[in-house]
């Protein structure tokens, strides 16, 4: 069976966006290979530990989402480039509800330190919180493919589960393409945007924090 992820950066960056993607390139490079990655697109993964880590993003969520809302009310410059699809909490507790698992998960002390990290850097500078939206965005191009990986491995139904990792459905590419654009038409001063990069940066690291914890806890317990 083929698990090869699709060939990946395929079109020349520029400008805000070429600096985020040269920024956490050598993350992303770790990303892929973590521990907990590779195990949902080999299949190797079981339901409750796909759910744990659906409760983990519910909890990071429960705050990134109103944070970045805020930061749009605060802000012209997030208003331009966020939207309602990327509310990520209504989508991960439907998908918890069709897992048939519960929404009251413990916060993880990396996902506790993620929290953190998203109140201060609301306070601090909203605008820099486009890095963690950067992210998140970016991250469903991947996600699209772990998708239809766990799909098939955990029986599936299309569209069961899969609202958080594949929010765009059909119009994946031309969202993440329009995104892109976007980033490069903020206008942000180049302090702004290095922000963001650090937040994007601290982004991938958290997520990888958690994903490694989920792992560990389950070597654990089996
Ligand atoms: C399962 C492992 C993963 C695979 C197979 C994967 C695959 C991909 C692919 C194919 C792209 C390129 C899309 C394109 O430009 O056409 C991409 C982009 C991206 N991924 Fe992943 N990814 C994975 C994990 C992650 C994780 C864990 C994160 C963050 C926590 C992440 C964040 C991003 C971001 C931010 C981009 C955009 C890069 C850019 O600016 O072009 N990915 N990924």
């Amino acid at each position: 069976m083929n698990t090869q992820a699709p060939s990946k950066y395929t079109t020349k960056a520029t400008g805000f966006h070429k600096l985020l993607k040269e920024g956490t390139q050598e993350l992303h490079d770790q990303a892929e290979s973590g521990d907990f990655q590779t195990r949902m697109i080999s299949g190797d993964i079981i339901r409750a530990e796909f759910g744990q880590f659906l409760g983990q993003m519910r909890l990071v969520h429960e705050v990134l989402d109103p944070a970045l809302s805020h930061a749009a009310e605060q802000d012209q410059r997030v208003t331009q480039i966020f939207d309602e699809s990327h509310l990520r909490l209504p989508r991960i507790e439907a998908d918890l509800a069709d897992l048939d698992i519960s929404m009251e998960q413990q916060p993880l002390p990396a996902t506790q330190t993620f929290i953190d990290f998203i109140q201060s850097t609301a306070t601090a500078s909203p605008v820099s919180l486009i890095g963690a939206l950067y992210v998140k965005e970016g991250a469903t191009n991947g996600n699209k493919f772990v998708a239809k990986r766990l799909r098939e491995s955990l029986n599936l139904k299309e569209g069961e589960a899969m609202r958080y990792h594949d929010p765009h459905g059909k119009d994946q590419r031309r969202k993440w393409n329009r995104f892109k654009e976007l980033l490069n038409e903020l206008g942000l001063s180049s302090d702004e945007e290095v922000a963001c990069v650090k937040v994007a940066q601290e982004t991938f690291r958290m997520v990888m924090n958690i994903s490694r914890e989920i792992s560990q806890s389950n070597t654990v317990v089996s």
